[in-house]
């Protein structure tokens, strides 16, 4: 009797279905996948309530007040900009923590100033007037020679950079800091101030 009945669990398992029994690696597998979905559905729907647009930065007006190079081709002169940046967000402010700003021609700088911190709200326009002086600034002989050129066609061509510590505030939530770089190009500015100035768009690179 015990011969028979001893030889029946023998042969049982093999006839068990594999798939009735998930081997545990199957089931970390599950849970990780569906980890996954769920934190790619939240950072969907974060992302779609956020809508996060570029920032548009323009340059609105430039002029140079008292251009002068001297005989050792130093440069003195004074940039006015109006810069205008817009926050097109309807959920996100922007902290600038610094920013500067830079002029550039020929891949020489003329002239940096630095703008103090501000919070920008979302679908905020903020314009910036900054008077920037070129303070004895030496020249390459190259450059002066150029720049002079210019001076007596009436126009020059400028390069204006803008540098930027960011974060970024959604609700209460803060972001860590990110560099925005502003690169406006070219700022043609006439030094006639009767003509007008053409606006420039900036590239705005986070
Ligand atoms: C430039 O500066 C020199 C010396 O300071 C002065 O004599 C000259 O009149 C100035 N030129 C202009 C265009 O302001
Ligand atoms: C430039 O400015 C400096 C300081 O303001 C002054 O000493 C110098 O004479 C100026 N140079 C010219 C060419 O105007
Ligand atoms: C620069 O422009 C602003 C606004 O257009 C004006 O208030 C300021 O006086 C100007 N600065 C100079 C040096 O002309
Ligand atoms: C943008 O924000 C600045 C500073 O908070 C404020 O002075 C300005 O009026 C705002 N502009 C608009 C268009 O809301």
């Amino acid at each position: 009797m015990a011969g028979p009945n001893q030889s029946k669990p023998s042969s049982n398992p093999p006839r068990l279905p594999p798939q009735s029994r998930p081997g545990p690696l199957r089931c970390i597998c599950i849970i990780l996948l569906l980890f996954i979905i769920v934190i790619g559905i939240a950072i969907l729907i974060t992302w779609l309530i956020i809508r996060p647009t570029p920032l548009d930065y323009t340059i609105e007006d430039a002029k140079i007040h008292n251009f002068n190079i001297s005989s050792n081709n130093a440069l003195n002169a004074t940039f006015n900009l109006t810069i205008k940046s817009y926050n097109n967000n309807h959920k996100v402010g922007l902290w600038y923590d610094s920013m500067d700003i830079t002029i550039w021609y020929d891949k020489q700088m003329l002239a940096f100033a630095d703008v103090s911190p501000f919070f920008q709200r979302k679908r905020n326009e903020t314009t910036l007037h900054v008077d920037i002086g070129a303070m004895a600034t030496p020249l390459m002989t190259s450059v002066a020679k150029k720049i002079k050129n210019d001076r007596s066609s009436g126009e020059v061509e400028l390069v204006v950079k803008l540098n930027a510590r960011i974060r970024f505030k959604v609700g209460a939530i803060k972001s860590k800091h990110y560099e925005m770089a502003v690169d406006c190009s070219p700022v043609v500015v006439h030094f006639s101030p009767a003509t007008p100035f053409d606006r420039v768009h900036c590239d705005v690179d986070v």
